[in-house]
């Protein structure tokens, strides 16, 4: 399936006092196919690119359909955790936005492992040349870590029968699959909520704990809130309420360096819920520097 940007027409909105200023840097931090890159660029084509990925996957998209800016360093792509943005770029961003999470490319392909509904190994990672992967974790973490991963991660209230189930299982037979956990995860907790598959929180827990992401985002938004220019923003989609309370409150406690554009979250309008089933639990919070 295409990665559809989602929220573009609220990134749009608030990319609107840079539309017309002739130097400008713009960093993505999560360029995943480049959807919102290509809308910004529209409005702007002076700006400057700083963008980052971590997954070798959207390198090779992008060496493919933005070779030419690339050639011409409009447009400069890192292949490295977007943490890490100030190793690689060290002056003032005018724009930056972080669209959190995983791609529909990188859902929907098998082999990354993050889906329960297509049999492939238990990877999960967003950068698959290093760390351990979800199948690393369900075989090696202990059984009271596993809790509490599932508890806090996946907001699970009760995950115990099913982490007693692993600990049984992944004495004869390792997990390798991810329909292995998934077909384990359906066999204890059974079907209780229509269309929600019962492994849904599960493999987000384990995904969140493979890329560390509560982690990066609540140590790169004070990073970018300083490296933003005098009126620059910073625009932060989430799709986890844990994600999101991580921003809110890190938009809240620096009023030296600014303040949220909104006092309210953003959500999709309904037409584009129904459009792109994806942006469903998308949310957006945007910070002014001042
Ligand atoms: C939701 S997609 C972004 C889609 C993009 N805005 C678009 O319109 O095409 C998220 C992308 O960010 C990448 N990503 C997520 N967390 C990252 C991190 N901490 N550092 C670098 N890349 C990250 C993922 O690999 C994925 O490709």
């Amino acid at each position: 399936m295409i990665h559809i940007p989602v929220l573009s027409n609220e990134i749009v909105t608030s990319f609107e006092p840079f539309v017309d200023q002739s130097e400008i840097v713009y960093l993505d931090g999560t360029f995943g196919r480049g959807g919102h890159y290509k809308l910004l660029l529209e409005k702007n084509p002076n700006m400057q690119t700083i963008a980052f990925d971590q997954d070798p996957d959207a390198h090779a998209y992008a060496k493919e359909h933005f070779g030419d800016l690339i050639q011409s360093q409009k447009l400069k792509l890192y292949q490295d955790n977007f943490l890490n943005f100030d190793k690689h770029y060290q002056g003032g961003i005018d724009f930056a936005l972080l669209d959190l999470g995983v791609s529909s490319p990188q859902l929907d392909r098998p082999e990354r492992g993050f889906s329960f509904y297509h049999d492939g190994p238990l990877d999960m990672r967003m950068n698959n040349l290093e760390g351990e992967t979800a199948a690393d974790l369900v075989n090696n973490m202990s059984e009271n870590d596993l809790v509490v991963l599932f508890k806090t991660f996946g907001e699970i209230h009760n995950p115990f029968r099913v982490v007693r189930a692993i600990i049984e299982d992944r004495k004869t037979t390792p997990f390798t699959t991810t329909k292995q956990l998934s077909g384990l995860i359906e066999r204890v907790d059974g079907w209780r909520k229509k269309g929600f598959h019962p492994a849904t929180q599960y493999f987000m827990a384990l995904r969140l704990k493979v890329n560390r992401e509560l982690e990066v985002v609540d140590q790169v938004l004070p990073k970018l809130m300083e490296k933003l220019n005098k009126n620059g923003r910073l625009a932060v989609i989430t799709f986890h309420s844990l994600e999101d309370r991580i921003v809110k409150n890190l938009f809240r406690i620096y009023p030296e360096l600014g303040e949220p554009l909104r006092r309210k979250v953003t959500h999709p309008t309904r037409e584009e819920e129904l459009a792109n089933p994806r942006s469903r639990s998308a949310k957006l919070r945007v910070f002014v520097r001042t």
